[in-house]
């Protein structure tokens, strides 16, 4: 999923692209999957050139060789350690002693996996949100050893593949926005097991209460316009209220042993249709592009220029 997607988005801002597909059969799914990406993104004006010539820098292979003159390294392979460490191996043995390795991992530390590297002070985070080539977020982050020069060096370059990236100097596990979100997940997974509510109402909540917010304000800018004192009185008789558990769900347990891939097979807290699941991702990629002109056009309404008012605030 995100190899491909990641690949797209690089295209898009110019840059030339090996990928690596080492499992056969893969390299021709890849190149299918990418040409389907390129025309959502056609469909969704994110084009400035013909398709064929996007593809005209893009490489798909299954030699690990033909990294050698790679500057920046991005793995996106399944989320296992074991894995991406043999992945690292074979890709530290081929490209320069200053290539910069990176990880798309959702949630293994960049410090464990950087405990893999032979050299691992150019081992960072780059962790995409999906669909890479058409979401502004990205978290660029430092494990314990990482020398600070390579993320600030990707923290410039990922404007210009048109992102917002934030950097953390430190790497939690989550990192910031799946932390955020997992404590989402824990609570509402609590008030489902509980019979308080169900998980369509839980996603009818997201939808359309944080959903109709997270994209104009961040969270403390909501709170800064809802005001401070209500917050308080809240925090003080919500915060002991709230769920703090430390198991895995029992439904995650039993999906998960069930091998179910969500929209990738249709099963998963929902169940869909095959003809459901593969409208999931084409109108994601338009809903994500019509998001960030909405975003941009009420920035611009509130008379905000985002970059005084965090140099300000700094
Ligand atoms: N899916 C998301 O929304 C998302 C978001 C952010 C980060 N991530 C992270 O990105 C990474 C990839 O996730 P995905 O959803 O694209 O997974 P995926 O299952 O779609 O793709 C994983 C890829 O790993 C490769 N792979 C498997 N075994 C391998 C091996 N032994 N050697 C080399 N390559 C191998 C395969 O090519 C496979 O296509 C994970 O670390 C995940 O946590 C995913």
């Amino acid at each position: 999923m995100m190899g491909s997607s990641i690949a797209v988005s690089l295209l898009l801002s110019g840059h030339p692209i090996i990928a690596i597909a080492p499992i056969k059969g893969e390299k021709e799914k890849a190149n299918l999957h990418i040409r389907k990406l390129f025309r959502y993104c056609d469909k969704s004006g994110l084009l400035s050139k013909s398709i064929p010539a996007y593809l005209s820098s893009l490489h798909i292979t299954e030699d690990f060789y033909e990294l050698k003159s790679c500057e920046l390294i991005i793995e996106c392979v399944v989320e296992n350690r074991e894995i991406k460490r043999q992945v690292y191996e074979r890709v530290e043995k081929i490209v320069s002693r200053d290539a910069i390795i990176a990880t798309n991992t959702s949630a293994i530390p960049i410090s464990i996996l950087q405990q893999d590297l032979t050299f691992p002070e150019r081992f960072i985070g780059i962790h995409w949100a999906e669909p890479a080539y058409g979401t502004r977020f990205m978290e660029i982050v430092n494990g314990s050893n990482s020398l600070p020069l390579y993320a600030n060096w990707v923290y410039e370059l990922a404007h210009e593949w048109d992102k917002e990236p934030t950097l953390l100097k430190k790497d939690i596990r989550g990192f910031i926005t799946n932390r955020l979100m997992y404590a989402e997940f824990r609570e509402a997974f609590f008030l489902e097991k509980c019979g308080i509510t169900t998980f369509e109402d839980v996603d009818k909540a997201m939808r359309y209460d944080a959903g109709s917010w997270m994209t104009f304000m961040g969270l403390f800018e909501r709170m800064d316009y809802i005001g401070l004192d209500d917050f308080k009185v809240i925090f003080e008789a919500v915060f002991p209220d709230l769920h703090n558990g430390d198991g895995v769900p029992e439904i995650m347990e039993y999906l998960v042993n069930k091998e179910a891939r969500g929209t990738q097979d249709g099963m998963g807290v929902y169940q869909y249709t095959k003809e459901e699941a593969e409208s999931w991702e084409e109108s994601f990629a338009k809903f994500n592009k019509d998001i960030y002109r909405l975003a941009t056009e009420f920035l611009e309404e509130r008379n905000y220029s985002e970059n005084e008012f965090l140099e300000r605030n700094k």
